[in-house]
């Protein structure tokens, strides 16, 4: 089934914190933060939760706006109307209210016309599960055109007292434009290849954030046991990309999730690929949770190297513990 990723756009707030600033607020260094993570600087709002001006409405939904506007813009440049879209997912894990969901404030701003729109919550895997979800909606023939949104702020949930887990996280949103109109072919024969997504609860515990809005404020800090999240996925991303490939061709690109510079290098290792079809950004931006994907992705699409016809990997993983990964041509 032809399905194309035809636009993106992204957005990060203004504010930019380097590692030193953070060296200035607690026990940690550059070179500590640098070496174990890749991670040099990231983009946090200020206070989230006294949001002004643009953000007034909150900061989630008006940085999944701006990521959404950007893509939009660029699928009308290359002649798809935002009236044609009629399905709108967004994966967060950090909204700015528990109801209504994000996406039915970002389809009704960006002018989408009675769009089907909901979340999706799956933390650091959510954007696969949001792609893969949004490519069954369009390969059943129910809709067309899809808005999938990668949006987190992850600022709301650091505690900056805690310096194991408030150096690696940042603010993002990242959105793409996907199509299964054929006028879009253009000679490649773009499509998912396979998908997969999952999920391991009874490790649940090993990187948890319960949400304040329903349990209390001292709910609300994070808890990450790191090592294991680490060894979980260099064990694991791997053994789902072999399983993805299958014995296809290796792809062209491997789109991680950013969490780690580290883990981006196990994972070639393991599959015995160089770097270079790795690309990264966790440099500027650390971990996005949801957003880390289509953030790359917008990036790539605007460097001009997201070939039409090639094959990419991208796979994501996190809290659940959960996996996903899909092999699409582009
Ligand atoms: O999207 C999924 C979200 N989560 C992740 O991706 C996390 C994946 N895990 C990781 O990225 C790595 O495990 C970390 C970067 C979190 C930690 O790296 P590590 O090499 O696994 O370090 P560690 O946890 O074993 O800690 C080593 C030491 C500890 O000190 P002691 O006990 O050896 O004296 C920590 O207290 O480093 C200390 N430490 C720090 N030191 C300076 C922990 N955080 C910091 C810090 N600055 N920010």
């Amino acid at each position: 089934m032809f399905t194309k990723i035809i636009a993106t756009g992204s957005y990060v707030p203004e504010r930019l914190v380097t590692n030193d600033e953070l060296a200035g607020m607690m026990e940690t260094s550059d070179e500590w933060i640098r070496t174990r993570t890749g991670i040099r600087e990231r983009h946090l709002f200020e206070d989230p939760s006294a949001a002004v001006g643009a953000e007034a409405e909150g900061t989630t939904v008006s940085s999944a706006c701006i990521a959404g506007e950007r893509a939009i813009h660029m699928a009308e440049e290359k002649g798809l109307q935002r009236s044609e879209i009629g399905l709108c997912i967004v994966a967060t894990c950090t909204p700015d209210a528990v109801f209504p969901a994000t996406a039915c404030a970002v389809a009704d701003r960006l002018g989408l016309s009675a769009p089907a729109a909901f979340d999706l919550s799956l933390a650091c895997t959510g954007f696969l599960a949001a792609f893969n979800t949004a490519a069954i909606y369009l390969s059943s023939g129910m809709y067309k055109n899809a808005l999938i949104i990668g949006v987190d702020v992850m600022s709301k949930l650091l505690d900056m007292s805690d310096r194991s887990t408030s150096i690696l996280f940042g603010d993002g949103a990242g959105a793409l434009v996907l199509t299964s109109d054929t006028r879009f072919r253009e000679g490649s024969d773009s499509g998912v290849l396979k998908a997969l997504l999952r999920t391991d609860g009874s490790r649940g515990g090993v990187l948890s954030c319960r949400s304040a809005y329903l349990n209390g404020p001292e709910a609300s800090a994070m808890h990450m046991d790191g090592r294991a999240v680490f060894e979980f996925a260099v064990r694991e991303v791997p053994r789902l990309i072999t399983e993805l490939l299958d014995g296809q061709p290796e792809p062209e690109l491997y789109i991680l999730h950013q969490a780690n510079y580290r883990i981006l290098e196990a994972v070639a290792k393991r599959l015995r690929q160089p770097m270079d079809r790795f690309p990264h950004n966790i440099e500027r931006y650390a971990n996005t949770t949801a957003a880390t994907i289509p953030l790359l992705l917008d990036e790539l699409m605007r460097e001009g190297r997201l070939h039409d016809g090639d094959t990419t990997v991208m796979a994501g993983f996190g809290a659940g513990l959960s996996l996903g990964g899909v092999l699409l041509r582009l």
